[in-house]
């Protein structure tokens, strides 16, 4: 087997590993998910989950990931054994399917962020608007596009690639977010919107915890990178010197603190324009988003800017998912990257043209999304959680314990925290999320 390219630095593997965190999970969803599931009350479940689920599950892809300097299918080809040989091909399956619909809403960003600078935000018609953005052939070239910047970054491996470029990428977007945060202070709705946003209801929690509680477990696991291989297949360029507690802590607090920015811009914007109709769901920065920004001082030039962050983000992730199958390709196939990133890319953009095509209430996203997200994810990060907690304890203590100096028994308390609390909260989000795909199937088709 040819030698391995590692990062550069250590740098450059925190980046990759939040610039693939940071993305249309913190920025596009997050906000549309705290208003679907009670404000507040959503952002302090999602954080216990962040930590309690995320964080565990993190390391547990680190340690695979640095021990056989694999792509997920042959990480878990080298260590497992049995029917644990084949539970790679989850991780294969869910990137198909994530790049395909994320490159295609990334393509509306993209456009969206056009729109702004030519300061053309509808104020009225923002869901023609949308519609027109999302649908047809402009759709298909703006996924088309998408996709080739991909290809382009992923072409040039790691480290002229990935991490050249989120050495770049990752600092503008924490830049840009915190000063649209603090503009968006200064707006008239600020006060209103915090007080939405920061003052959680106990009472909400309590009376819908069965939705909140598989909600937020997905968005930890979309937002975090988790349940994909992406943190195995980046942490499989990693020297064994590394303290991978201490850097998944990083990583783990940076994305969590930029999906909370993120509300800090999107609500008091929403509050300033005062609209009578707020769209839920995908649509909710495109149009109803899109239409404050027609209504706030300067709305144009800081809509652009808040798109353009967007892009960067969605970038900056869907390169760490096209990078799981491509060296997927290049370990276990013997590709060449250059051939493996252009024929994958050719691949998933057509995957994706159902979802770029047809915008008709967004239900192909909707199709595509639920399965890769609420399930795959969810049970790529299961399986994972019952393998290194009850079959290989061993592999992961002693890997987790490189790096670090004085592991003691934070190995066991991390590795009962896999075994009791992660998985029994995965089963019910598992099976929970699978009920809800499947109404949302029988609506959608039945
Ligand atoms: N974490 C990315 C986001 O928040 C999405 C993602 C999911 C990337 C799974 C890789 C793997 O947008």
């Amino acid at each position: 087997m040819a030698q391995r390219e590692s990062w550069a630095t250590r740098a450059g593997f925190i980046l990759a590993a939040v610039g693939s965190a940071v993305g249309l999970g913190n920025i596009w969803r997050f906000p549309y998910q705290v208003g679907e599931y009670g404000g507040a009350a959503f952002l302090v479940v999602y954080l216990l989950l962040v930590a309690l689920i995320g964080f565990p599950v993190m390391l547990v892809e680190f340690t695979i990931g640095r021990r056989t300097e694999r792509n997920p299918v042959g990480a878990l080809k080298q260590i497992g054994e049995g029917a644990w040989t084949k539970v790679g091909w989850v991780f294969v399956l869910a990137g198909f399917v994530i790049l395909s619909y994320y490159s295609v809403v990334a393509g509306w960003i993209l456009r969206y962020t056009a729109i702004g600078l030519q300061g053309n935000y509808a104020a009225g018609g923002a869901g023609a608007q949308f519609m027109s953005v999302a649908g047809g052939m402009d759709s298909v070239v703006t996924h088309a596009i998408f996709m080739a910047a991909i290809v382009t970054v992923v072409a040039f491996g790691i480290q002229q690639g990935i991490e050249f470029s989120v050495k770049l990428m990752v600092p503008a977007i924490i830049a840009l977010l915190i000063g649209l945060a603090v503009y968006a202070g200064t707006l008239s709705g600020a006060g209103e919107a915090y007080a939405y946003y920061l003052s959680p209801d106990l009472g909400t929690i309590a009376a819908n915890w069965t939705e909140i509680l598989p909600a937020a477990a997905a968005q930890a696991f979309f937002t975090l990178s988790l349940g994909m291989g992406v943190m195995i297949t980046y942490a499989s360029y990693l020297g064994e010197d590394r303290n991978l507690a201490k850097d998944g802590t990083i990583i783990v607090a940076l994305d969590t603190a930029i999906a909370f920015t993120a509300g800090l811009v999107a609500f008091p914007v929403l509050y300033t324009a005062e609209l009578t109709d707020v769209a839920a769901g995908p649509s909710f920065i495109f149009v109803s988003l899109a239409q404050a920004f027609s209504n706030i001082p300067f709305g144009g030039i800081i809509g652009a800017i808040f798109f353009a962050i967007v892009t960067i983000a969605a970038l900056s992730s869907a390169i760490s998912i096209m990078e799981v199958v491509v060296s997927y390709l290049i370990d276990e196939h013997g590709v060449d990257r250059l051939p493996a990133t252009i024929a994958l890319g050719v691949v998933i953009f057509v995957v994706g043209l159902p979802v770029a095509y047809e915008p008709e209430g967004l239900n192909w996203l909707v199709v595509y999304d639920g399965f890769a997200n609420s399930i795959l994810l969810i049970l790529g990060g299961l399986l994972l959680a019952i393998y290194i907690g009850w079959v290989a304890t061993d592999l992961g203590i002693e890997e987790l314990g490189k790096g670090i100096h004085n592991l003691g028994s934070w190995g066991m308390v991390w590795i009962w925290t896999l075994r009791v609390p992660v998985i029994i909260v995965l089963l019910i989000v598992l099976t929970q999320n699978t009920i809800g795909y499947y109404e949302s199937l029988v609506g959608i088709f039945g």
